[in-house]
């Protein structure tokens, strides 16, 4: 193969790779984030818990996720890095913080999942 052939094949090889990799699945609130709340969170966090007893902090449900704390959201729907709840669970601010509170830090791969899902607009779906 010429230069010319192979410098053409490549151009095209990326031409078709670029916007699969820009397309970025959608994350579903009920099938991928619930899922995670429910199995490291939600022991803590429901009504007569310790965690929500103490933060307010109910993650039974997408409202109670989205209402926050009695400070205030924990999600800034688009914006990851400000969204409080993902510098707790990525362990950025105090020890004493990091959630799950006393236990294991959550897979990279589950925090990946909730950090895209706030990027796409923490919707309801
Ligand atoms: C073992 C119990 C436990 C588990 C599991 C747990 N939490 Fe908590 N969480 C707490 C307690 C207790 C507090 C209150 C901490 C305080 O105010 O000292 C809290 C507070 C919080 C707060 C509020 C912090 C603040 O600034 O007021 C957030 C957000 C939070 N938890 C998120 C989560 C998330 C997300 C998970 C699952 C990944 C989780 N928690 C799992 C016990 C837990």
């Amino acid at each position: 193969m010429s230069t010319l052939r192979i410098l053409a094949a490549a151009a095209f090889a990326v031409a078709v790779a670029a916007p699969a990799l820009a397309k970025e699945e959608p994350v579903s609130f009920s099938e991928d984030v619930k899922p995670i709340l429910d199995t490291r969170c939600t022991a803590c966090h429901q009504s007569g818990a310790e965690g929500t007893e103490k933060s307010g902090l109910d993650l039974t449900s997408y409202a109670g996720l989205m209402k926050g704390t009695k400070h205030g959201s924990m999600i800034s729907p688009g914006d990851p890095v400000t969204s409080n709840l993902m510098v707790l669970i990525d362990g950025k601010a105090d020890k004493s913080l990091q959630m799950p509170h006393g236990k294991k830090k959550l897979s990279s791969c589950d925090r990946d999942t909730i950090r895209k899902w706030i990027k796409q607009g923490a919707k309801n779906n």
